[in-house]
């Protein structure tokens, strides 16, 4: 019984890497993926309470208001919930809410058109930087040195498109370059939402 729930979970992670695939990259990237244990989704967003998915459908709303974006939340569903389902599983990191002193900024921020990824970046403090870059699905972290741990402007250097390495995470790493501020803002408003213990995104009034 236990085997074949982890094959479902399983299942769910490899799907959006099959779709990823379907999109055009290397095929040769499905069957790495079988084979290395994944727990990039958590235990899977299927297997979340049905209180935290109501909180995800929330924010894909409200995190995507952007004109050029109101479709990227149906467009990258698959790697949303994932990166919610690993965040929910490891319970954020155990990193405690800045809600008190973020909400406002962070609620601005999020929902102004205007404002791009790296002000909402800014505001993650170091914990939050390093668990970001630690727990993120995306080998290219990995890759980085231990000393740019700190500042967030390393987020800036990845690769241009084309350039990167074959990463059996692509898919991921798709989203997170196209998506990076609502990637981010979905990042912050989880862990001050106290890593999702309502039904729906709390934004400042
Ligand atoms: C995506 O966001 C737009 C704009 O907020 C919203 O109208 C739409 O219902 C959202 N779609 C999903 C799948 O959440």
């Amino acid at each position: 019984m236990k085997a074949s729930r982890a094959a479902v979970a399983l299942l769910g992670c490899t799907a959006f890497t099959a779709s990823a695939a379907k999109r055009g990259h290397d095929a040769s990237l499905r069957s790495v993926a079988r084979q290395e244990p994944d727990t990039a989704c958590g235990k899977g967003f299927d297997e979340l309470v049905k209180g935290s998915k109501d909180w995800f459908a929330t924010a894909s709303v409200e995190l995507f208001r952007h004109p050029g974006r109101t479709t990227d939340n149906a467009t990258y569903a698959r790697e949303f919930q994932c990166w919610f389902a690993h965040m929910c599983t490891d319970r954020c990191g155990g990193l405690p809410s800045q809600a008190a002193t973020r909400k406002p900024k962070l609620t601005a921020a999020c929902q102004d058109v205007k404002v791009d990824w790296m002000p909402v970046w800014s505001m993650f403090t170091t914990d939050e930087v390093k668990y970001f870059k630690k727990e993120f699905p995306s080998k290219q972290y990995d890759d980085e040195d231990e000393g740019g741990l700190l500042t967030n402007s390393k987020v800036s250097q990845y690769r241009e498109k084309g350039e990167k390495e074959i990463n059996y995470k692509e898919a991921m790493e798709t989203m997170k370059e196209v998506d990076k501020k609502e990637l981010l803002c979905m990042t912050a408003f989880a862990i001050d939402d106290e890593c999702v213990k309502h039904s729906y995104i709390r934004l400042a009034k």
